[in-house]
């Protein structure tokens, strides 16, 4: 117990690190860097061959997946936001166009006014980019610390190499550790694109 909770203790010191250096970043590199990522975005071969990608809207300094969303809508593919449901703890991922009315869920975050159930679940998606605070070269990822994207793709942990959906965090690259502190719940990436490059694990 002790050690768990020095575990969970050094990682929130860690997301706090991580959170603050890409709140730092400017103005004009955050869009440098969103759009370079959308460059970036065209060197995977997950994202060419896919026709149903969630995305997310950034918050909190998170590199803006802005100019990829552009880019999927003009290669015609199908991009989906997450929601989180008014119920349990996991995420919900609802069609996202161009016409897309949007609210405010309970934690004040952007998302599709769309009904549950019209929404698609995690497993029904061929791609889902993913925010991070921080990921290692070893397709390790720490979250903002809720364990949404940890809880909604927990089918994964039984098995080594899904065929779908390709799991792809999106990061700048000040959010690269040489190693991090995991733990048995966390579902790690097939990749990362930053606005430097995609990283493959
Ligand atoms: N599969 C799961 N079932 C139940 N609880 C879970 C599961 N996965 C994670 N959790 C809970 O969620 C909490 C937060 O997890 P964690 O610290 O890994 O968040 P995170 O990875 O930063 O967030 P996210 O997954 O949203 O990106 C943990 O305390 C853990 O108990
Ligand atoms: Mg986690």
């Amino acid at each position: 117990m002790k050690h768990n909770s020095q575990a969970q203790e050094q990682r929130r010191q860690l997301r706090q690190q991580l959170r603050e250096n890409r709140r730092q970043l400017s103005d004009k590199r955050q869009h440098l860097h969103a759009r370079q990522l959308a460059k970036n975005l065209r060197l995977s071969r997950h994202f060419m061959q896919a026709s149903d990608i969630a995305f997310y809207l950034a918050e909190d300094g998170e590199i803006s997946a802005e100019y990829a969303i552009k880019l999927a809508w003009t290669h015609k593919k199908r991009v989906y936001l997450p929601l989180i449901s008014p119920y349990g703890n996991e995420l919900f991922f609802a069609l996202y166009t161009p016409a897309t009315r949007m609210k405010l869920n309970r934690f004040g975050i952007a998302e599709p006014a769309a009904q549950i159930k019209h929404c698609k679940r995690a497993h029904q998606l061929q791609l889902i980019f993913m925010p991070l605070t921080g990921f290692d070269l070893r397709g390790n990822r720490l979250g903002m610390g809720g364990g949404f994207y940890d809880r909604s793709l927990h089918f994964r942990r039984h098995q080594k190499s899904w065929r779908k959906p390709k799991l792809l965090g999106l990061a700048h690259e000040c959010q690269k550790l040489d190693q991090m502190p995991v733990e048995d719940w966390d579902i790690p990436v097939d990749g990362v694109i930053t606005e430097k490059k995609l990283y493959r694990f």
